[in-house]
């Protein structure tokens, strides 16, 4: 399905034009097709249908609570990385026992807390860690399930920023060193050594390092099953690419049957966490110029959408697709403008040296592809309070999280007694 068209002039996501939820929420705000994410999904557990799978949706990607239950109710579990992810996940209804937990970082609190909810297993990333989840499962008197993140050293030919499966990587553990912790794992009373698990990077759009990884990951099963260890999850990330620009990254069918041969023969259950993939596509973010600026040297669109809504451009210069919602712009000579927020940054940017109409004020710009690492990444740097979420279906929308006031920004500080009067 493609959730963006113009109709009748207007670009719409899937049956509302842009500009009613523009008038309605106000600018900037983020839309998402409820439709293109359940797509997406349907499209990868369908193409699973023939191995044991289970597919956990990272939820790091678009972590709102409406996006969540959009997957959950396909079957879908979540892959977490954080304390405050479980909750989100636990909120949004998650079967507890279909949540994997990765991250080098894990607290002593977080552990407890994931064990308490009894999820289905952590994705350890070093050896203290799998001595702390052991002290902390005898404790509450119950067995952590674990796999062993593995740091494959596949280059995932993506921007170094989200390439995690790199030597130099802080992620995962090297072979050898997970040789050694098989083995202490094996003597420590309250760990289950059950999976294995790789993730090497994210917006991969080559399927070559995907089958790289699996078949390291699927050499180390097989020699784990062959000194008598029963391993059942192999788990093999996420990372798959979507478009933003000119990129031809494989779809979730070509993914799935390029890691099927390789995982099936294992006789193990596949775990995927993909993120963006699933909800990339499927969301855009509105904005709408508040002014134009010429400089000797620049034609600026000064929009309403800065790097603390959506920081992709700024952090990785990460490329965007911008279109006028009204279309009758799309028939104007283009002029090479740069698209830049309202933050004082001078990285404060959406596009460079872009061609686009030269809008007027008060015109709106929908910025594309920005269902992931979107909202999800956005502060609130300057002051500025965080834009809304709204979901379509069809004719319908609803808005899934509200703007932040001005009172928001100020919730939880105090000003302390030494401080006060005057
Ligand atoms: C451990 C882990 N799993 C899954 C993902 C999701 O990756 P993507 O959104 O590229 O599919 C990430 C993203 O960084 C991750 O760190």
């Amino acid at each position: 399905m493609q959730p963006w068209q113009y109709r009748e002039g207007m670009l719409c996501c899937e049956a509302v034009p842009l500009a009613t939820i523009a008038q309605e929420v106000g600018t900037p705000c983020y839309v998402y097709s409820l439709t293109a994410m359940r797509d997406q999904y349907r499209l990868l557990e369908n193409s699973l249908q023939d191995v044991p799978h289970l597919i956990c949706f990272a939820l790091k990607a678009c972590a709102n609570l409406a996006i969540l239950k959009i997957f959950i109710r396909e079957g879908s579990g979540v892959d977490i990385v954080s304390g405050g992810e479980l909750y989100r996940a636990l909120a949004a209804g998650a079967d507890p026992q279909k949540i994997v937990y990765a991250g080098v970082g894990k607290s002593e609190e977080e552990i407890a807390y994931a064990l308490k909810s009894n999820i289905l297993m952590f994705n350890v990333e070093s050896p203290q860690e799998l001595s702390l989840i052991n002290r902390v499962a005898a404790t509450l008197g119950v067995q952590a399930r674990v796999a062993l993140r593995i740091n494959p050293e596949v280059d995932p030919k993506t921007h170094p920023y989200i390439a995690t499966g790199l030597k130099q990587s802080k992620f995962g553990i090297s072979l050898a060193e997970a040789r050694e912790l098989v083995r202490v794992g094996r003597g420590l009373s309250h760990i289950e050594l059950a999976g294995v698990h790789c993730h090497i990077g994210s917006q991969i759009t080559k399927l070559a390092p995907f089958v790289e990884a699996a078949d390291k990951v699927a050499q180390f099963v097989r020699e784990l099953q062959q000194a008598g260890i029963g391993i059942r999850y192999v788990n093999l990330g996420g990372g798959v690419g979507i478009a933003y620009n000119e990129e031809s990254p494989p779809t979730l069918s070509e993914y799935a049957e390029a890691i099927r041969p390789i995982v099936t023969p294992l006789g193990c259950t596949l775990i995927v966490e993909l993120g963006r993939s699933l909800v990339g596509n499927g969301g855009a973010l509105i904005t709408r110029v508040l002014y134009t600026k010429k400089t000797p040297v620049k034609n600026f669109l000064v929009v309403d959408a800065g790097m603390n809504d959506l920081i992709r451009p700024s952090l990785y210069r990460a490329y965007h697709a911008i279109l006028p919602v009204d279309e009758a712009h799309q028939k104007e000579e283009p002029v090479v403008v740069d698209v830049v927020g309202p933050v004082c940054e001078t990285g404060d940017f959406l596009a460079q040296d872009r061609p686009l109409p030269l809008l007027e004020p008060g015109e709106l710009l929908a910025v594309m592809s920005a269902g992931a690492y979107g909202f999800c990444m956005a502060s609130n740097y300057n002051a500025r309070p965080r834009p809304p979420e709204v979901l379509v279906q069809g004719d319908r929308y609803w808005v899934i999280r509200e703007r932040e006031t001005y009172a928001d920004l100020v919730r939880g500080e105090t000003i302390p007694p030494c401080l006060q009067g005057g």
